[in-house]
C-alpha cells in the first residue's frame, strides 16, 4: 500500500478499514487501544486537538466518555468520504466543539500554534514524507503543546502475515518499513528533541479463520490476488488453525509515541 492513488482507494469510506478492524475483536487487554491511548494521552479540560488522519472517528467515539467533554476538535483527513463520517460519529458525543476538514498532512491549513494536541494514529506510514508532516504536527502546536503519533512494530501479527506470503505479501508487517518503531523515534527526536514511548500490551485469539481472509484481502496485494493466490491462502489458514487446534495465538505490536514542544 503505497502510492497516492492506492491509499485514496482504500480510505475512500471507512469499508475496507472496518474489514481490518474486525481482527481487533479479537484483541486480548487489559485495557483496549483507544482507551490505553487517551490514558497516555492525558487530555485536560478546553484543550484544542487536531486529530488528523482522523479515519471515521472511532478513536473519538470509543473514548467520549473518559474524556473532558470541553475538548475542541478538530477532525482532519484527506479522505472527503472519512471527513463526513467522522463528523457525523463525533458531533453526537457532547464535545464542546467538533470541526471537520478536509486536509493534507504535510501541508496543513492552519496557522502556527493552534493546537494543544496533535493526535496522528496510525496514518503517519501513509505519507510520502513522514519527516515533513511531523515539521507541521511542530508547527501548528503551541509552546508546550503534545504530539501523539501511534503505528505498529515489524512483529505485528506476524503470524498472519506469514500466511499472506501464499499471495505475495509482507512476511512481516508492512507498515514498519515506512513508519516503524525505530523510524518513528527518530523523526520524533529530530523534530521534537524528545519522544517518550510505550507498547500498547496485547495479543490476539483469533477463532474465525474468515476474517483472516477478509482483513488480508481488503488491501494490496491480497486485494488483487489470483483465484489460485486465493486457493492458497485459504489453504493455508486453514492448516494454521488446524494446527492450532482452532484458535490462533497472533502477537500485536501497537505503540504510542508522545512528544512535547519545547519552548
Ligand atoms: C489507518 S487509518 C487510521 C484512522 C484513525 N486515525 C484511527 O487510528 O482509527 C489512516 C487514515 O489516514 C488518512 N490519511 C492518509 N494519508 C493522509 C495524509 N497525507 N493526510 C491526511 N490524512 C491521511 C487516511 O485517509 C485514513 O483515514
Amino acid at each position: 500500500m503505497t502510492s497516492t492513488t492506492e491509499i485514496a482507494g482504500q480510505y475512500t469510506d471507512s469499508r475496507k478499514l472496518a474489514a481490518r478492524a474486525r481482527l481487533h475483536n479479537y484483541t486480548v487487554a487489559p485495557v483496549g487501544w483507544f482507551k490505553w491511548v487517551a490514558q497516555g494521552i492525558g487530555f485536560a479540560p478546553s484543550e484544542r486537538v487536531l486529530d488528523i488522519g482522523c479515519g471515521p472517528a472511532w478513536f473519538w467515539a470509543a473514548i467520549a466518555d473518559t474524556v473532558p467533554k470541553s475538548l475542541e476538535l478538530t477532525l482532519a483527513d484527506q479522505s472527503a468520504g472519512m471527513v463526513a463520517e467522522a463528523v457525523e460519529r463525533a458531533r453526537p458525543l457532547g464535545f464542546a466543539a467538533v470541526t471537520g476538514i478536509e486536509a493534507d498532512a504535510s501541508a496543513l491549513p492552519f496557522a502556527d500554534a493552534s493546537f494543544d494536541v496533535v493526535v496522528a494514529m496510525h496514518m503517519l506510514y501513509h505519507v510520502p514524507d513522514p519527516a515533513k508532516a511531523i515539521a507541521e504536527f511542530h508547527r501548528v502546536l503551541k509552546p508546550g503543546g503534545r504530539l501523539a503519533a501511534t503505528t505498529n512494530g515489524r512483529e505485528n501479527m506476524r503470524e498472519l502475515y506469514a500466511l499472506g506470503t501464499t499471495f505475495g505479501g509482507s512476511p512481516v508487517e508492512p507498515v514498519a518499513d515506512a513508519f516503524g518503531f525505530e523510524i518513528a523515534e527518530r523523526l520524533l527526536r529530530d523534530r521534537f528533541g524528545n519522544v517518550a514511548f510505550d507498547e500498547h500490551p496485547a495479543h490476539m485469539r483469533i477463532t474465525e479463520p474468515e476474517d483472516i481472509f477478509l482483513a488480508l484481502t481488503s488491501y494490496p496485494p491480497g486485494e488483487n490476488a489470483s483465484p489460485a493466490q486465493l486457493d492458497a491462502f485459504r489453504a493455508a489458514i486453514d492448516d494454521a488453525f488446524a494446527k492450532a487446534g482452532g484458535t490462533l495465538e497472533v502477537r500485536k505490536q501497537s505503540g504510542l509515541f508522545l512528544s512535547r514542544k519545547v519552548g
